[in-house]
């Protein structure tokens, strides 16, 4: 009997190598734990673009549908594919059809991971709205190419979609040190951000015991870095919470430590489970990609199903890899993804 069916879709560059790694890991936590996994792959890709003139089949989001979760890796190669194309066909059409309003983006220094800072209580949960925003997708181009050429992208942000991130990130505190940071532009920009502001607000009396902040993004930017362990959650827009969440795996370690989840909080859709890390085609096929991020990001999607043991065992595993000094080379290590991938599985076999 299967207990969880799981999409995965490998993507681009490192996505393949860091899945696979990811993939390995949980099937060995699984036998552990004595639950079944079933995988079912999907070449969803660049690549797959270049063959078939499209990022993913027609039908690609209802089959898709039938899954408990998905895997993912990393989405583009700008030598092959324009993002523009690549992400907004693959990556942001998953997120915006299966409504996953939740971008989860974990921030913590692992047990022997030297991260840039002196820092060393860093535990920030950001969470990103994932749907909307300066993410909308609304706009256009004219005059290409000529002096009078204009380009409009306008940011879109509605009651449902802004309440509901907040009230998100309000049970996230509520769960956790009970310390929001909401984050806007409100000082410059005065319609969108200033509704953001008047929204939290209007939400923090439903929520006594959380001490909610409101601050600009820049200033929480440099807090970030100045005072890590001043901030528990972090709930921003769509661009500032991306922003926001390079900062923060850049103070967890690097890229190598970031996972993230797209979480469909009211469990319609499957919800999508990825490293904050993009494709690095760069450094693909070379065993150099921290497969860490995307191992924990198999973490959360395991823990978000349910399956707790599972999430652990893998979780303990990557603890006490890094406790080793074996965190990949954003940490100083020299160890590769293989190399990482085999002292993990040790872990759990042991
Ligand atoms: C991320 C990535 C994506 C985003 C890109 C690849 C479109 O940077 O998941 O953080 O901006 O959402
Ligand atoms: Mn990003």
């Amino acid at each position: 009997m299967v207990d969880l069916k799981i999409a995965i879709i490998p993507g681009d560059g490192i996505g393949v190598e860091v899945t696979a790694a990811a993939w390995e890991v949980s099937l060995a936590a699984a036998a552990a734990c004595d639950v079944n996994l079933a995988a079912t792959a999907f070449p969803w890709s660049c690549d797959h673009y270049l063959e078939t003139g499209a990022m993913m089949p027609a039908d690609g989001i209802e089959t898709l549908r039938d899954f408990d979760a998905i895997l993912l890796g990393a989405i583009g190669w700008p030598a092959k594919v324009t993002d523009d194309i690549s992400l907004h066909e693959l990556l942001l059409r998953i997120r915006k059809e299966f409504d996953l309003y939740a971008n989860v983006r974990p921030h913590k220094l692992l047990p022997g991971v030297t991260g840039p800072l002196r820092a060393e209580n860093i535990d920030i949960l950001c969470i990103r709205e994932n749907t909307e925003g300066e993410y909308s997708g609304a706009g256009g181009r004219v005059h290409r190419g000529t002096a009078e050429e204009i380009a409009v992208e306008t940011s879109v942000f509605t009651r449902h979609g802004v309440e509901r991130i907040l009230r998100y990130g309000f049970e996230m505190a509520r769960k956790r040190r009970k310390q929001l940071a909401s984050v806007t532009k409100s000082n410059a920009q005065r319609h969108s951000m200033v509704f953001w502001d008047d929204v939290t607000r209007q939400l923090s009396a439903e929520y006594p015991d959380v001490e909610v902040r409101s601050y600009h993004v820049d200033a929480i930017a440099a807090r970030m870095i100045m005072f890590p362990e001043t901030l528990d959650v972090v709930v921003a827009s769509n661009l500032f919470g991306d922003i926001l969440s390079d900062i923060g795996a850049a103070i967890q370690g690097g890229l190598g430590f970031a996972a993230s989840a797209n979480i469909d909080p009211i469990g319609r859709s499957p919800s999508m489970f990825e490293p904050v890390h993009g494709s690095a085609p760069d450094i693909a096929g070379k065993d150099v990609a921290n497969p860490i991020a995307a191992i924990s990001s198999a973490v959360m999607m395991f823990e978000h199903l349910g399956h707790t043991e599972l999430a652990t065992t893998m979780s303990d595993a990557v603890a006490r890899v890094c406790a080793r000094g074996i965190g990949g080379r954003s940490s100083g290590s020299s160890c590769g993804t293989r190399r990482i991938t085999d002292e993990i599985l040790l872990e759990i076999t042991r």
